[in-house]
């Protein structure tokens, strides 16, 4: 039983932060690996800190066995409580003193996937959060640093590649066909950042050369068969560094810098100094097995875990509060790397309207249910819970706020400043803020950095109201602002905060009127605000919120009329999606209201206006494809007070229907417009073009299902068969499946005879699967059928991934069933888990955050369902941490 069950459920506080009793300035680990039985050696050198009252030293430490401990080389007593190792009879005064500790632990036994575990026959190591407890005793916190030597010990023919951070210092042969690999980090780390790896892999490599002249070594290790899918990896790497040091100046400052691919990860990657650690889903890649989905998050995950190096690594969290500090930091400046790779200015704006779609429909919900907490988090239970779409993605949007309002070049100053400062240092999120207002002296965001700060302490997503008068006579718009945010929990009053928005105005025609550039953007810091447009001689259309400036919700009693001049003319491409997106979204709001049953939601002004956008001779296939893609019916349901998601989901089946049959012209020439690509390659551009053929065979595939025609699902079936690529034959595959043709029948187990072997190709196939669109309660027969599918590993994260999470947390309409059996099954999947695996258990835990919102039955099952979790007596930390805030009546 894991100690996480044993330990007494104790709240985390960030106002009870202190500094640490003790400074561990250097650490020499040895470990003799053995997937059973592995020693480890920790000989650390300690001092009191000085400026804490003098106490005993904790160390924490997790499923370990203790052998010995010695301190100057002496034995010494010790204490263990509440599963530290407790020391009190430490030398006296300030002297270093030397600390060592022998401990084993079983890496194959370790499901958690943190600390040290096995990985197909190779030693992998996950330390953050606080998985370096795991491994040893240890100041397992982020603001203790402290100079890494690792010497691994293994048998050669069963390890050959052994890996830690930093320089390889020496290595050579042992007795008994073992080896060894002594690793020196030169740079000073906190303990999450600590990573090993041995096994039998090998690695594509790559010599650079860096501005200032230096050689690096980048080296990307896999598993022997997936040489043939590392390329793009290593491309992304070398692109990643070449774009920290010509946007920020900010240099790879290690010789060699290394990414490891394991099947087995909780997460995406992990940016171990020097030693990258990846989810194979993030690392392999060819035309054959990987969509462009995959290369694209391929290129933003690599470029994450890199940019890390900087943002993370060489200044860390002084706390895990302070979280946001590297994460939101470092997903805005992925989101940027991806941004500037595009070479056309359209595919920046499509990665942007992606990025908003995710933060809308993943983040906006956190906000407003019972998880909801500030980017910097005043409290938690388990910290593996905070690793949230409120800290990375919402994080990355209030750094971008930063940007909007000192300006690019302002923000690099910034940045520069930020490091000047506090390098080596583990900080806070106001240390960030400060030092960009301090680069800026004469911004909003200097004069208002307190109103700023907000967005670091309030939860909840704001709501700018937007109202607008014109008067003729005085030729003059005038435009007020006012703001209010919910209580969320623990939070019943919020200040306002400071938004900036984007604007624009247009004349009736499309035409951008011509504005100063102090009323293009408007800094709303107080409940409200006015502003006065002067020189207008029509009724304007107003563009707000032009690139999503701001995390909020936008109400603005828009006419249709305006809305479609906005889709038809907005120089602002992501309003120009935003139009189409409200204009759907009202006619599935008044569809999902209306009584009765689900007769036509669409209207021919706006299936024209689609079709109008579908047929544009110069808007490019990417935009295309995410402005005809209706509101997910997630998004939808957050829009309503409460929530029957049958009811949704056949609202938003009748819409596509509508689309598909009414379009249905359109789509077969947008097919053959796009289906052609040439040889692959994963830019945006042809991907845009692939991603829209495939909406168009889906589409044309769904319209056959109602009409009965066999053409398009042949011509499907004949894609599927002969397409030159993954992303075109998943497309063809998934039309088949998604419109229920028959044809699915056939192509299904052909494609999993083509990839038996490819791991990541076997979740997309059980993702696809898990993930259709339920047709009489078919889906959940279909996910039990899947589990019990000798491909099935509940223990592999990405397997359990693609079936149960696809399901619960992916598909509404086959989840949310009036006999209640989607959450009876979602309870037995969180119980079972939890049992080997918390931090994947409490993820899917989440997916009934919103219960509150639905409707009967599904609201009295769900909450029956989460007590049935909550009322197990052996729960993780984790999971309890995720049901107790859903049952809570705050
Ligand atoms: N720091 C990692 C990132 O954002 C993510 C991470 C945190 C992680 N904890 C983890 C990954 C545990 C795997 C397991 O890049
Ligand atoms: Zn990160």
């Amino acid at each position: 039983m894991s100690s996480l069950r044993e330990g007494p459920t104790t709240v985390v506080r960030r106002e009870d932060y202190a500094p640490p009793a003790y400074w561990i300035d250097t650490v020499e680990l040895t470990f003799d690996l053995d997937p059973a039985k592995t020693r480890v050696l920790n000989r650390m050198t300690l001092r009191r800190n000085a400026a804490v009252a003098a106490q005993p030293l904790r160390l924490d430490g997790e499923e370990l066995n203790l052998a010995r401990v010695l301190v100057n080389g002496a034995g010494c007593s010790f204490k263990m409580d509440a599963g530290q190792l407790v020391l009190d009879n430490l030398p006296e005064g300030n002297e270093p003193f030397t600390l060592e500790i022998f401990t084993t632990c079983a890496p194959e036994k370790n499901s958690q996937l943190m600390g040290l575990y096995v990985s197909q026959g190779t030693f992998f190591t996950q330390c953050e959060a606080e998985g370096f407890r795991r491994i040893t005793y240890f100041l397992d916190r982020p603001d203790v640093m402290a100079s890494y030597t690792v010497t691994l010990r293994a048998d050669k023919a069963r390890y050959p590649v052994l890996l830690s951070n930093g320089n390889l210092e020496e290595e050579g042969p042992l007795p008994d066909g073992r080896h060894f690999a002594k690793w020196v980090d030169p740079h000073r780390k906190p303990s999450y950042l600590f990573a090993l790896v041995a096994g039998n892999l090998v690695a594509r490599e790559q010599r650079i050369v860096s501005r200032s002249g230096k050689e690096h070594l980048l080296q990307v290790f896999v598993r022997r068969g997936d040489m043939d899918k590392t390329e793009h990896a290593m491309q992304s790497l070398i692109a990643s560094v070449a774009w920290d040091e010509a946007r920020f100046g900010l240099p790879l400052d290690l010789e060699r810098f290394m990414i490891v691919a394991t099947s087995d990860f909780n997460m995406g990657a992990m940016e171990n100094k020097g030693l990258n650690i990846f989810n194979t889903k993030y690392v392999l890649a060819n035309s054959a097995t990987a969509t462009d989905t995959d290369f694209a998050n391929i290129e933003s995950v690599v470029g994450h875990e890199y940019f890390h190096n900087w943002t993370g690594n060489r200044v860390t969290c002084r706390d895990w509060f302070q979280l946001s500090l590297k994460e939101g930091l470092t997903v805005f400046r992925d989101q940027e790397f991806s941004m500037d790779l595009c070479a056309e200015p359209s595919a920046r704006a499509v990665k942007r309207i992606e990025d908003v779609r995710v933060l809308r429909t993943a983040q906006f919900p956190e906000d407003a249910g019972p998880m909801a907490h500030p980017v910097r988090p005043d409290s938690y239970v388990e910290i593996n819970n905070f690793y949230t779409v409120t800290v990375y993605e919402k994080g990355a949007e209030v750094v971008r706020m930063m940007q909007t309002l000192v300006g690019r070049e302002g923000f690099a100053r910034g940045m520069k400043l930020y490091f000047e400062r506090h390098d080596g240092q583990a900080v806070t999120c106001d240390d960030f803020a400060q030092a960009i207002a301090d680069a800026n002296p004469d911004s909003a965001l200097a004069r208002q950095l307190e109103v700023f700060k907000r967005w670091y302490s309030q939860a909840g997503t704001p709501r700018v109201r937007a109202e607008g008068r014109y008067d003729a006579e005085a030729r003059r718009y005038t435009l007020t602002l006012s703001q209010h945010c919910a209580p969320t929990p623990g939070q019943a009053v919020k200040q306002p905060f400071l938004i900036p928005v984007a604007l624009g105005l247009l004349d009736a025609q499309g035409r951008e009127l011509p504005l100063p550039e102090s009323q293009r953007l408007v800094v709303l810091a107080d409940a409200s605000a006015t502003v006065v447009f002067d020189d207008i001689d029509s009724e304007p259309v107003p563009s707000l919120l032009r690139g999503f400036s701001a995390p909020v919700v936008l109400e603005y009693a828009d006419s249709d009329a305006q809305l479609l001049t906005l889709l038809a003319h907005d120089s602002d491409p992501f309003n120009r999606w935003e139009a189409g997106q409200r204009l759907a979204l009202r006619r599935a709001l008044a569809a999902v209201r209306a009584d009765g049953p689900v007769a036509q939601p669409l209207d021919a002004a706006f299936i024209d206006a689609m079709r109008a956008v579908l047929r544009h001779d110069t808007l490019d296939a990417a935009f295309k494809e995410l402005t005809l893609t209706l509101p997910s019916e997630t998004y939808i349901s957050e829009q309503l007070e409460v929530v029957d998601p049958q009811r949704v989901h056949a609202v938003r089946e009748a819409m596509r229907e509508q689309l598909a049959q009414a379009l249905h012209a359109d789509w077969a020439w947008a097919y053959e417009q796009h289906r052609d690509n040439g040889a692959y390659r994963p830019d945006p551009l042809s991907a845009g073009r692939r991603a829209l053929a495939g909406m168009a065979l889906t589409m044309l595939c769904l319209d056959a299902r109602q009409s009965g025609d066999a053409v398009w699902p042949g011509k499907a079936y004949q894609r599927f068969k002969d397409a030159g690529n993954m992303t075109d034959r998943f497309n063809a595959l998934s039309a088949l499946v998604v419109s229920g043709h028959a044809l699915a029948r056939e192509a299904l187990p052909r494609f999993h005879a083509m990839f038996r072997d490819e791991a990541l190709v076997l979740d997309k196939w059980f993702a696809l699967q898990a993930g259709a669109p339920d047709r009489g309660g078919n889906i959940l027969p279909a996910v039990r059928q899947l589990m019990a599918h000798p491909d099935f590993q509940l223990r592999n994260p990405n397997r359990a991934r693609s079936v149960i999470f696809s399901y619960c947390n992916a598909n509404p309409g086959a989840f949310h069933r009036a006999d209640a059996a989607g959450y009876v099954f979602w309870s037995d999947r969180v119980l079972e888990i939890d049992r080997f695996n918390p931090q994947v258990a409490a993820r899917l835990a989440r997916a009934l955050d919103r219960w509150k919102k639905l409707a009967e039955p599904y609201r009295s099952a769900a909450r029956e369902a989460i007590a049935r979790v909550a009322a197990q007596a052996e729960l993780s930390n984790d999971v309890r941490e995720v049901v107790t805030r859903a049952l809570s009546e705050d």
